[in-house]
């Protein structure tokens, strides 16, 4: 029986692709590894653990904290604090950045930007929650490292991933050579490589997005919303519609069968809800590397300014043909 290869395995032998790399990114996603298993032995046995329900807190978001979003993000921060190689944390769960000013981080080189607890919304119906995390080389060169070497362009991420905590937990990660999914074995406690390469499907006939706000759609998506449900044997509609209400589930599935994800603006959320910084600009790196197109209607995610911490977009995610004729319909009628 072939034995899959590890996590840990995989970045070495790919530590050939960063010959300048002295092993430090490497450390960086074992630590984010190593946190992903403690999420995900509480995740496991959510309803034993006192971790679901509500925290009782109210995040920068305005929304209310659940268990296990304080759960997650204390655990991400803690792994990121002792491994040594990441000197500033964002998240979605504090208002500003996090310091890592420890004697072993001297001279981390990495930020990472993450939303610890993705689709909080499922935690207490045992439904599919994730991870997502996004890594730049800090910019600035002495001192403390600011928020500056936090606000970079998506274009300038050096790694980003995801943990899905479904059916079963994965790692799913690029480092801009590809993306590659790793599968956690419980039996040993290792993420082993289980989807080489992933490519999204240049077509599909899934769509998904929150219908309950069509009224408050702009005009170009309830007509693709529309263009979605009409017969047509040739193009494969009416497509399917699956929403999970967590963005990592509803794009892992997508990446793998083809798809399209949309969040677009709507009269609550008028810039979107979805965070640039650790939710859209990591999973358009992802699913741009696996071949796939990401932009908010009109411009790529990738290429959007960064002015806040917490600034939000509209995003339009998915497969690349699905995701030009959305942009096509925006372009022709909002
Ligand atoms: P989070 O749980 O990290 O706050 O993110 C929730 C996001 C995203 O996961 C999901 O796609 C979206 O919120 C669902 O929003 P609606 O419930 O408004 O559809
Ligand atoms: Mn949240
Ligand atoms: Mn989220
Ligand atoms: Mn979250």
């Amino acid at each position: 029986m072939k034995i899959a290869k590890t996590l840990g395995q995989f970045i070495i032998e790919k530590q050939a692709d960063f010959p300048y790399a002295k092993g430090e990114l490497s450390r960086l996603l074992r630590d984010i590894g190593i946190a992903a298993k403690i999420v995900n032995r509480e995740v496991n046995k959510a309803g034993l653990a006192d971790i679901l329900g509500e925290a009782g807190t109210i995040n920068v978001q305005g929304e209310g904290q659940k268990k296990l979003d304080v759960y997650a993000n204390e655990q991400f921060i803690s792994a990121l604090q002792h491994g040594g190689e990441c000197c500033i944390v964002a998240s979605e769960e504090n208002d500003e950045c996090i310091h890592i000013d420890s004697e072993i981080s001297k001279d981390a080189k990495y930020i990472v930007a993450m939303d610890p607890l993705d689709g909080s919304s499922n935690i207490d119906v045992n439904v599919a929650v994730g991870t997502i995390f996004s890594i730049y080389h800090r910019k600035s060169t002495e001192g403390r490292a600011t928020i500056d070497d936090v606000l970079q362009r998506g274009t300038e991420q050096v790694a980003a991933g995801y943990v899905i905590y479904g059916s079963s937990t994965m790692l799913v990660y690029t480092t801009g050579k590809g993306v590659n999914g790793f599968t956690l074995d419980p039996s040993i406690g290792e993420f082993c490589l289980s989807h080489p390469d992933m490519q999204i499907p240049k077509d599909g006939v899934i769509y998904s997005i929150n219908e309950g706000y069509y009224t408050h759609f702009p005009d170009g998506v309830k007509k693709y919303i529309k263009y979605c449900q009409v017969e047509d044997a040739a193009t494969k509609r009416p497509y399917t519609s699956r929403y999970i209400g967590s963005m990592v589930a509803d794009l892992h599935r997508n990446l793998i069968k083809g798809g399209i994800f949309i969040y677009p603006v709507t009269a609550s959320t008028p810039k979107g809800k979805l965070r640039l910084v650790y939710e859209c600009n990591p999973m358009a790196f992802i699913i741009e590397q696996a071949g796939g197109k990401a932009s908010n209607g009109y411009q790529r995610i990738l290429e959007l300014d960064v002015e806040q911490l917490h600034q939000r977009s509209a995003i339009f995610i998915g497969s690349e043909n699905m995701v030009k004729k959305a942009e096509e319909m925006m372009l022709c009628f909002s």
